[in-house]
């Protein structure tokens, strides 16, 4: 084989420039993605543009919510639930409610790190905070999902929350069982959640795509 270095030159070239385009074309076309308004308007030369004033989205979520996240990721929430709502026909996600419209790329624009996930143990959480919007429901499915949910096969949080004696400071933000549960505290302790859960829970109900962007319209009866 005399040509032999021609032959690995030709092999690495090829390999190459199918990933620098592969790599390039993706920058392309969603490395320059920005925040939109809602809507477009034509402007005087028949160009497509943003509505002036009109409020950016995605929007930033709050500081807590922003914590909350790095939590999703340091108890592995991304393991077993996705959130991103996929087109039909692919999938039946807007009919199941998942969301009010599907997902697209720019509205993950403002994370550092994109918890899309791959897989769904559990359902897919994009729009949880348009679902269920009940902080103290959220806090006792993280301390024990058995308590909302039984049978759930999520693993319970219980060491984000503390057990402490029942006083006016504590019974303030203690979490409310529901009556007769086998899991409340007994008489005279309550379950406190650190700021962990709190900021977790605060991420979660911050969880929903309810925003138009150009390319993502919510239609009634979608
Ligand atoms: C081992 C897989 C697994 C892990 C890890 C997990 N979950 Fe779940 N999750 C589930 C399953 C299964 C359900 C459905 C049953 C239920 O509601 O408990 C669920 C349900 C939920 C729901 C209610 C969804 C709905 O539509 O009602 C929320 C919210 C949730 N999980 C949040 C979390 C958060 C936050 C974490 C990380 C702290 C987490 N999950 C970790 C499996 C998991």
């Amino acid at each position: 084989m005399k040509h032999f270095p021609l032959l690995l030159i030709g092999i690495f070239a090829v390999l190459a420039s199918s990933f620098l385009v592969f790599v390039l074309t993706t920058q392309n076309q969603l490395g320059s993605l920005k925040q939109s308004t809602e809507g477009l308007e034509q402007n005087d030369d028949g160009e497509l543009v943003m509505i002036e004033g009109d409020p950016l989205f995605p929007a930033k979520k709050p500081g807590l919510a922003d914590q909350g996240s790095l939590e999703y990721i340091k108890m592995g929430c991304v393991y077993c639930h996705s959130q991103q709502v996929r087109r039909a026909p692919l999938s039946v996600d807007i009919e199941r409610g998942l969301g009010l419209r599907v997902s697209v790329p720019r509205d993950y624009i403002l994370q550092d790190r994109v918890l899309i996930g791959n897989q769904r143990v559990g359902p897919d959480l994009s729009n949880i905070g348009l679902r269920q919007t009940d902080q103290n429901w959220h806090l006792l499915h993280l301390y024990n999902p058995q308590i909302t949910s039984p049978g759930s096969l999520m693993p319970p949080f219980p060491f984000l929350f503390e057990l402490e004696p029942i006083s006016e400071a504590t019974a303030a933000s203690a979490l409310v069982f529901p009556e007769g549960s086998e899991f409340s505290p007994e008489a005279g302790w309550v379950v406190v959640p650190s700021r962990r859960a709190l900021a977790l829970v605060e991420y979660l109900l911050a969880l929903k795509f309810d925003y138009n962007l150009p390319e993502a319209i919510i239609l009634e009866n979608e």
